[in-house]
């Protein structure tokens, strides 16, 4: 055995499901996935049903969150048609606010232009902004993000055009970050029929979708543009990606790192990147606390096969199924506790903190 010791690492884009999709995840399954893959920090996205987006439906998620968690968690607040001026007083309590301006799955969008400007107006500067905007509209919060003199956080940038946009903003000065998925790193639009289903491509639904192979290598060509490696966890069952209408979304928590971890053997990143996208970058970009006494504890040597059967997310599958990887999370040591070890989740549910209690 190899033994590599990292920290423990940060996923700034998770899907909970809780509540209202509990079959799918909820903050117990969630957070064993996220320690199985080496997470001692998860920060939830508010698209549940109902959505996150007031003082009521944040309390629900973070008295489930206290009692089920495992890792340490921030949960997001949704940006809604109906929540600019009552948004802006539980930033606190929040990692940030999220804003879904391009079709993905659930309700929560916002399609008027007018209230991007009124959220980006209102929402307090010292805590960031995150945006589901794909191709142009990518451009467009950038250029709210110079108008309003204020961070943005672009998620899951996987196009081309959007990381040479992303670049030109950083050379620019404009206060822009952005975070690429490994399955946008791995994976390309060729892997569709591959990853099939019974109905065929329906396992391959993912918003943004898997884009061109030319896409992929200008993600690689630009790493010095990525500030995070998120997952996206967006787990749905089986059944649900092979059935009618697929729900856009792939599981991630458990595969990211062995599968970056691989990259890195086959020189395509370094550790140092690695780190710094897992867990340097995203610790500043949103505020986090330093974790005391936590690290995780990774064999470097162990060769595996990635199956769904052993995972722990509820979803039942992931993209990388049948993968070769190098690079096995052994223990993850939380606040001076083993919340992980040989397999084995120790940390007791409800044990997980919220990193914004106020
Ligand atoms: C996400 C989901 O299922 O919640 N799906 C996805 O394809 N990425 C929503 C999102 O992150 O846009
Ligand atoms: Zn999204
Ligand atoms: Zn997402």
């Amino acid at each position: 055995m190899t033994l590599m010791i990292l920290p423990g690492l940060i996923d700034i884009h998770v899907h909970m499901r809780e509540p209202g999709g509990t079959h799918k995840e909820d903050w117990d399954s969630g957070t064993i996935a996220a320690l199985a893959g080496g997470f001692t920090t998860v920060l939830a996205m508010p698209n549940t049903r109902p959505p996150i987006v007031d003082a009521a439906t944040l309390a629900a998620s973070l008295d489930a969150a206290r009692t089920k968690a495992r890792c340490d968690y921030g949960q997001y607040l949704g940006a809604g048609p109906d929540n600019v001026e009552t948004a802006p007083a539980l930033a606190p309590r929040v990692s940030g606010l999220k804003m879904y301006l391009d079709q993905t799955y659930g309700p929560l969008r916002l399609d008027e232009m007018t209230l991007w400007m009124e959220h980006f107006a209102a929402w307090p500067k010292r805590s960031p902004i995150v945006a589901h905007a794909e191709s142009r509209t990518l451009a467009a919060v950038i250029l709210l993000a110079a108008l309003y003199d204020r961070p943005v956080h672009l998620a899951h940038v996987s196009l081309r055009e959007e990381i040479l946009l992303i670049r030109a903003a950083k050379e620019r000065g404009l206060k822009v970050t952005c975070e690429v998925a490994p399955h946008h790193l791995f994976l390309s639009d060729a892997d569709i029929p591959v990853l099939g289903g019974s109905r065929g491509s329906g396992r391959g639904e993912v918003r943004p979708r898997l884009a061109t192979a030319a896409d992929r290598q200008a993600l690689w060509d630009n790493l010095a543009v990525i500030d995070c490696f998120a997952t996206d966890h967006a787990p749905h069952t089986v059944a649900e990606k092979d059935g009618e209408n697929p729900p856009p979304g792939f599981p991630g928590l458990e595969t990211a790192l062995p599968v970056l971890l691989t990259a890195v053997d086959d020189g395509r990143l370094t550790m140092d990147d690695l780190v710094a996208r897992m867990a340097t970058n995203p610790r500043r970009i949103f505020g986090l606390p330093e974790q005391p006494d936590t690290w995780i504890e990774v064999d470097r040597a162990a060769t595996w096969d990635i199956h769904a059967a052993a995972m722990h997310s509820r979803c039942g599958w992931t993209p990388f199924e049948g993968w070769r990887v190098r690079g096995r999370v052994q223990r993850v040591v939380l606040r001076g506790q083993d919340a992980y070890r040989d397999g084995q989740v120790l940390a007791a549910p409800g044990s997980g903190r919220n990193l914004y209690a106020e």
